[in-house]
């Protein structure tokens, strides 16, 4: 039995602020502070003279925390510098031919959108999906899959707008069965909602650390299943993306066996131990935990905003709630309410037309009676 109150501890923002805007950047905890100062510590008193003992240690620890995240294999996880730049690799690595086509849908935000449109010049066309009320049907996918130029879907885990949650499992499974790679942007769900890269088939993934997971911008996860290295050819190579790589006297282009192919140089180490740090917070408290807590908090904020007639956006059926609550108020636009919210101390945005509110475990029940009281 979690005592959600004292978890609170771990996040001072909750002093002054109810911080409701985990889909945007999300405030760390002194453990992930602690893990930034514990590098600078070193990097101040001993500079680099331990390197291996002190960074490479905890690097490779940190992506055997990233690989269970995920119930992935270390050996398929690269740190990036964030979401886009793990979907550019897949973008830019693939093999593509002219008349290729790529799935996405109206719902995405630009980082999964542009690196696709950016392909035009390849002959690539992207298909991109309506929504039906804030959230992507499976039929629609099923549909859209059965065309045999489709090479890959491209879709978040949760959409950034209306918070509508994808059923990655069955999504994935209509990829597989149509021999259509999945590419999945889980920045919207990594850290508060479970998610199995094998069991939902997903070839690709990429999620930055700033928002569900709780640690620092700059630093994300890229996946690269096993399966589907080879598909990609790595666009930017470098000293770190070959084997023996602290052989710096003999050339070769022997690329690493895994994922690590794609950090092509020095590795973001600080975002690394922040990441790490945030991964061992979240798996104190358990994900399956964390989920059933978010999603009570958002079924309460829900429950309180019909009650002043706020129009929800969010699809909130099984399966398709998330940690996003979108919503309008009558007769307000997005960005008033906004305001009122932020002068109250309740930090919210506005989104594709509506005010997004994202609280997090360590959330309670008086920060979104406090956004409530404000409206
Ligand atoms: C769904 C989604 N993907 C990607 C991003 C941007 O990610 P990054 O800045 O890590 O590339 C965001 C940020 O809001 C997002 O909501």
């Amino acid at each position: 039995m979690i005592h959600w109150t004292s978890t609170r501890r771990w996040f001072p923002v909750t002093r002054e602020l109810a911080s409701l805007n985990h889909a945007g950047v999300a405030p760390i905890s002194p453990p992930v502070a602690e893990a930034l100062a514990r590098y600078a510590k070193e990097a101040t008193e001993r500079g680099a003279f331990d390197y291996a003992r002190a960074y490479d240690r905890e690097i490779e620890r940190v992506r055997g925390t990233a690989a269970e995240l995920l119930s992935a294999r270390r050996e398929e996880i690269a740190f990036v510098k964030n979401t886009t730049e793990g979907l550019g690799i897949v973008a830019a690595g693939l093999d593509w031919k002219a008349g290729d086509r790529v799935v996405t849908c109206d719902l995405e935000y630009p980082s999964n959108v542009y690196p696709w449109w950016h392909l035009r010049s390849r002959g690539v066309e992207t298909v991109m999906l309506a929504n039906r009320d804030g959230r992507l049907p499976l039929e629609s996918i099923e549909d859209a899959l059965r065309d045999p130029a489709v090479r890959l879907l491209a879709l978040s885990s949760v959409e950034f707008g209306t918070g509508a949650r994808n059923d990655l499992v069955a999504i994935g499974e209509i990829c597989r069965s149509q021999g259509v790679l999945f590419c999945v942007d889980a920045i919207q769900s990594l850290g508060c909602l479970p998610l199995e890269v094998e069991s939902s088939h997903i070839d690709f993934l990429a999620a930055d650390g700033h928002k569900w997971l709780l640690s620092v911008e700059g630093c994300g996860i890229f996946y690269c299943a096993q399966r589907s290295l080879e598909l990609l050819q790595p666009t930017v190579v470098g000293w770190r993306s070959v084997t023996d790589n602290l052989e710096f006297d003999s050339y070769h282009m022997e690329l690493q066996p895994s994922a690590g192919r794609f950090e092509e140089g020095t590795p973001n180490t600080p975002g690394i131990f922040a990441l790490g740090a945030a991964i061992d917070l979240l798996f104190e408290i358990g994900i399956d935990a964390i989920a059933e807590r978010v999603l009570a908090l958002t079924d309460h904020l829900v429950d309180g905003l019909r009650a002043h007639e706020a129009e929800i956006i969010s699809p909130r059926g099984e399966g398709e709630a998330s940690g996003i609550v979108a919503f309008r108020m009558p007769g307000e636009a997005p960005n008033a309410t906004v305001d009122r919210l932020r002068a109250a101390g309740v930090f919210t945005v506005a989104r594709r037309g509506a005010v997004r509110a994202s609280p997090h475990f360590y959330n309670d029940e008086p920060d979104l009676d406090r956004l409530l009281d404000a409206l």
